[in-house]
């Protein structure tokens, strides 16, 4: 169990813009971030964060609370793991009480699946650098291609000895479970004996965004053509292989920094680019690119370079994969090696200024590389050519930004030596095909979308559920803090005249808004804002030291989740929504006190006015009748709405 006052500090300290900001590219906008959803795969960003107020919005998929949340939300932490991720974050000591072995139990399956992946990281470093055969076979193989100690520590790298179980056997001394053991694939479970899947290879540690091991590589050092010459962990809960990039965690600050990623293919290219100075690089691990390792990296940038091997073949292959990046809107840029050389390999043998140099000159924009190599392929082929065309035109249509397809369009017209006109009517052949593919499914969407036409017509702004909404949000921001409130109240002067006269009175923000509802006995229309009204009064009442941190931390995921959306829905609305409707919020508010006065008339006012047509409602109907009681009430009320439209515009 984390000790409280350690909690409390890490929340003191965590800053959710510079947490995120690890996860997602952030960019400033106005007094708040926005960035692209990381739970969503969107183009334009809806994702918010406020520094302010200390919490985020994703407005695409309805996600929002704290700098905890989002670690418990994006990285499937628990909470005390958000917790220690942030205490590690801010170097700041967790006071630990000790966890029973009833809370060991419990801890959850995932969370095994990762302390066994920790602890077999740690295992296989500890043997790479601390045992005789680790020293004399693994240290010094990654010793032989160049690594340096520095590097082989910062990506964790290990040896697994070569015996049948002596990983199995240490991890189940230390108490660590055959069945989670199994499951992370280290241990391969036979009726009669158990053996580690690793055995006497190297091994690369693949790990998360945000750092967590997730499964391993492991290479073999002898040359035998029956085994793999890399073997990896299978599937499990924790570790999905499409889903990983290998390199990411040390590599993301890079890749928003420097807004380009390199992707490469294998683990030893990654760690020799960081070696000699590149750090904005991941790798898919010699699998075929897919959509969401894409989305990884379209959180960081939008740029994106692969490099290929310099051998033809594989070239070709990987040239699919970058459709997949062309549909998410980024640009590709390619570049490849020399022949028989890998990125490894050239990085190893040149300088970073070189290297730099290299990557400049030869990355070429993916259209005019594919073309190219396309061209050369099938130039005195007149069949050959045309599947070629179409073959480009078709990437080219994954574009989602018209502007930037017919840009490619023209490039290609003029690598290929073909009218143009000839491209734009390919690419509007596929258009329609893909159309016609894709038809019933539109067809079904078309539906859904009618029916949420249909249940909500174009919906005008709620003044009363604005306001309501307003005041929980000056609750929460400011419930607590001491201020001047001016009141008028009618005097009679010296020559007997009655007039308005202002006096001050200091009050706490809760108690004067708590107070004045009361005396209007306004009620919230609102089912939640009443509920959430009630309980944040409860706990300012409480709680001198109510803070909006600790409260939205001391609730329920679901309310949590609704006080977010209070506080970043504020966002959306316009200004000139509100003086169009004759209320007077302003954005940029002197003081809280001005804040609390005017929406509370506002709201006042508000209410007035539907009374006053509620009874104009009446008089209409029971014409005949003109009932005295009810024009007396309008003219009370309409008197009423004179006073407080006089005290309004005091206020502002
Ligand atoms: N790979 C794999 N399984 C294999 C071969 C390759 O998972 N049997 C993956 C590894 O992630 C590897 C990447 O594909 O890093 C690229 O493969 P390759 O080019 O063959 O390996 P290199 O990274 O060049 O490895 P090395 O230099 O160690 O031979
Ligand atoms: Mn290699």
């Amino acid at each position: 169990m984390i000790a409280q006052s350690s909690i409390d500090q890490v929340f003191e300290t965590a800053r959710v813009e510079e947490v995120i900001g690890d996860f997602v590219n952030l960019k400033k906008a106005g007094s708040n971030f926005k960035g692209l959803s990381p739970f969503s795969d969107e183009r334009t960003p809806s994702f918010m964060v406020s520094p302010v107020k200390q919490i985020w919005k994703d407005f695409s998929t309805g996600k929002g609370g704290n700098v905890v949340a989002f670690l418990m939300e994006h990285e499937h932490f628990t909470y005390p793991e958000a917790i220690k991720y942030l205490a590690k974050k801010y170097n700041i000591d967790i006071e630990e009480t000790q966890q029973t072995n009833d809370q060991k139990e419990a801890a959850n399956e995932r969370e095994s699946l990762y302390l066994v992946s920790e602890f077999a990281n740690d295992y296989f470093q500890k043997i790479l650098h601390k045992t005789d055969q680790g020293k004399s076979i693994g240290l010094s193989y990654f010793k032989e291609r160049g690594f340096t100690d520095e590097i082989i520590k910062k990506f964790n790298l290990g040896y697994s000895l070569d015996d049948w179980q002596a990983f199995t056997d240490e991890a189940l001394k230390k108490g660590y479970n055959i069945e989670y053991l199994e499951k992370t694939g280290l241990t391969i479970v036979k009726p009669d004996k158990h053996f580690d899947r690793f055995k006497g290879r190297v091994m690369f540690p693949i790990k998360s965004m945000s750092g967590r091991v997730l499964g391993f590589g492991g290479r073999i050092l002898i040359n035998d053509k029956k085994a793999a010459k890399y073997l990896n962990s299978p599937e499990s809960d924790i570790y999905h292989k499409s889903k990983v990039l290998y390199g990411i965690y040390n590599a993301k600050q890079s890749i928003a920094k420097e807004d380009n990623c390199y992707l490469v293919e294998g683990y030893t290219d990654v760690i020799q680019f960081h070696q000699t100075g590149i750090k904005n690089v991941v790798s898919s691990s010699g699998t075929a690119l897919t959509s969401e390792q894409i989305r990884l990296i379209n959180r960081l940038t939008k740029n994106i370079t692969v490099l290929f091997d310099g051998d033809a073949a594989g070239m070709r292959a990987s040239l699919r994969g970058i459709d997949l990046i062309l549909e998410q809107g980024m640009n590709v840029k390619v570049c490849s090696f020399p022949e028989g050389e890998d990125p490894d390999s050239f990085a190893k043998q040149n300088t970073l200024e070189e290297l730099t140099l290299y990557l400049e000159e030869n990355a070429k924009d993916f259209i005019q590389f594919k073309a190219g190599i396309l061209h050369e392929d099938s130039k005195d082929d007149p069949i050959k050519k045309a599947e070629t065309v179409r073959d480009i035109v078709n990437s080219i249509s994954k574009i989602p930004d018209r502007i930037k397809k017919e840009i490619y369009i023209q490039e290609c017209a003029r690598i290929m030596d073909i009218s143009e006109e000839v491209l734009f009517s390919t690419l509007a052949q596929i258009n329609k095909k893909d159309f016609q593919n894709q038809n019933t499914q539109l067809k079904k969407e078309h539906k859904v979308f009618e029916v949420i036409k249909h249940q909500e017509p174009v919906k005008k702004v709620d003044v009363q559920y604005v306001l309501e909404r307003k005041i929980i949000e000056i609750l929460l921001l400011y419930g607590n803090k001491v201020e001047d409130f001016e009141d008028l109240v009618l005097k009679e002067n010296d020559a007997g005249d009655l007039i308005l006269e202002p006096i001050i009175q200091q009050a706490k923000v809760f108690e004067k808004i708590y107070l004045d509802l009361q005396d209007d006995e306004m009620q919230f229309s609102n089912e939640h804002f009443k509920n959430l009204y009630y309980t944040i009064i409860d706990a300012l009442n409480q709680n001198p030291e109510f803070n909006l941190r600790m409260f939205i931390n001391s609730v329920n995921q679901e309310t949590a989740n609704e006080i977010t959306t209070i506080l970043m829905e504020d966002e959306r609305y316009a200004l000139d929504n509100w003086n169009r409707m004759n209320i007077y919020p302003k954005e940029k508010l002197n003081t809280v006190s001005q804040l609390v006065s005017e929406t509370i008339l506002s709201l006042r006012c508000f209410l007035i006015d539907q009374k006053v047509k509620e009874y104009q409602q009446e008089t209409l109907q029971n014409k005949n009748d003109v009932n005295k009681n009810i024009l007396e009430e309008v003219k009370d009320y309409s008197g009423l709405k004179m006073l407080l439209s006089r005290k309004l515009n005091r206020v502002l």
